[in-house]
């Protein structure tokens, strides 16, 4: 879209959150706009009701870090029935992400260091080899899906690997995140009540592998650490399930989804793969960028638990508030 037709577009009331937004690739000059003409901005209706958007870097720093007033308490979806499910309350998912501190901090404690870079050194060797071995059996010179073959398949086995999930049910880890992320309609699951069967049935798969790994003695994958640490032992079933959820979803778009954007990116940019060609110290920095650029996690929420001012707003108590991620990560968002 041309610069003159966004000027027409109605910045008062614009639904950022709108999936044709993002199917026509236009995220990039409408956030470009919020940013410069209304950086916290409001819709007064959406599909998932009112919510104000903060586009601009330095507001998406206060909020994220004001945990008194801006709260993750059910809110860091813009949709709540997504993040909630139906029915009854007993959807398993979202655990500790859902939550404010202390509670937050107490869950979030319990898989800490499985998930330290220093713990996760520690596979190395073992992602080098599984990426050698999945690359090896790429056809050459014939069409493939790259996001099925490597992206899926090396996320799943690297999932399975760090919860201790059977490697050969890892397909059934991807369908869970998929039906998390997912709503009836969008060629996932049908209805609300069979996602949330089939969430019921992870939750009960999980609890079986929790109750296993309790009887076992300690190891070093997720399960195993929560089923024995003091604090996952203080978990109810729901809790253990919901944190579980929490490990999928959180482990598998995003790392899958890096994979394909980083493939999508050299393909696009020829001269950037033919310096990291050239120069192979320079991936760490790459794999950053590339979380940057394409950011995995586009937005979350949080919910104001009293009025606030922020860039020249007021956001009321009980307001939604989304900070978008991929509108604060771009130049001109007052990142230094
Ligand atoms: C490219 C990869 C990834 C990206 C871009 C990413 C991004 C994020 C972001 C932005 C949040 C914050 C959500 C919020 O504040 O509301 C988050 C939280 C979280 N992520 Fe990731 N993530 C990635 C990979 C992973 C992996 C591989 C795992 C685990 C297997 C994981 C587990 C979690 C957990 C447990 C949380 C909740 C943290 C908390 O509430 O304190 N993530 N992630």
């Amino acid at each position: 879209m041309e610069d003159a037709a966004l000027d027409v577009l109605p910045a008062e009331g614009l639904d950022v959150s709108d999936p044709a937004i993002f199917a026509q690739n236009l995220q990039g000059p409408i956030f470009e706009r919020l940013r410069r003409e209304d950086p916290v901005h409001y819709c007064s209706k959406s599909p998932y009701g009112p919510y104000w958007s903060v586009t601009r870097y330095k507001d998406i720093v206060e909020v994220d870090s004001n945990h008194g007033v801006f709260s993750s308490a059910g809110a860091t979806s813009l949709d709540e029935v997504r993040a909630k499910g139906v029915g009854d309350d007993a959807t398993p998912i979202g655990g500790f992400l859902n939550m404010d501190p202390p509670g937050h901090d107490t869950q979030r404690k319990i898989v800490t260091p499985a998930l330290a870079p220093s713990n996760l050194v520690k596979f190395q060797d073992l992602i080098r080899a599984r990426a050698r071995g999945v690359l090896g059996t790429l056809p050459i010179g014939e069409e493939f899906d790259w996001a099925k073959t490597v992206s899926v398949e090396l996320t799943m086995l690297m999932l399975a690997t760090l919860l201790g999930f059977p490697s050969e049910g890892r397909l059934r880890l991807k369908r869970w995140s998929d039906i998390i992320a997912g709503v009836p309609g969008d060629g996932v699951v049908d209805s609300w009540e069979q996602r949330d069967q089939e969430l019921k049935e992870m939750a009960r798969t999980f609890l079986m592998l929790r109750d296993e790994r309790r009887a076992q003695e300690p190891a070093s994958d997720l399960i195993s650490i929560m089923a024995h640490s003091p604090e996952g032992q203080a978990l109810s079933d729901m809790e253990f399930a919901s944190n579980v959820s929490l490990l999928i979803v959180g482990g598998n778009d995003t790392t899958r989804n890096s994979m394909s954007a980083t493939v999508m990116s050299f393909h696009d940019n020829p001269e950037e793969w033919a310096k990291l060609k050239a120069n192979p110290a320079m991936i760490d920095s790459a794999v950053s960028e590339i979380i940057r650029c394409h950011t995995p996690i586009m937005a979350q929420g949080r919910r104001a638990t009293q009025d606030y001012e922020l860039g020249g707003k007021t956001i009321r108590k009980g307001d939604k508030v989304m900070m978008w991620y991929i509108s604060g990560n771009r130049k001109g968002s007052g990142k230094r």
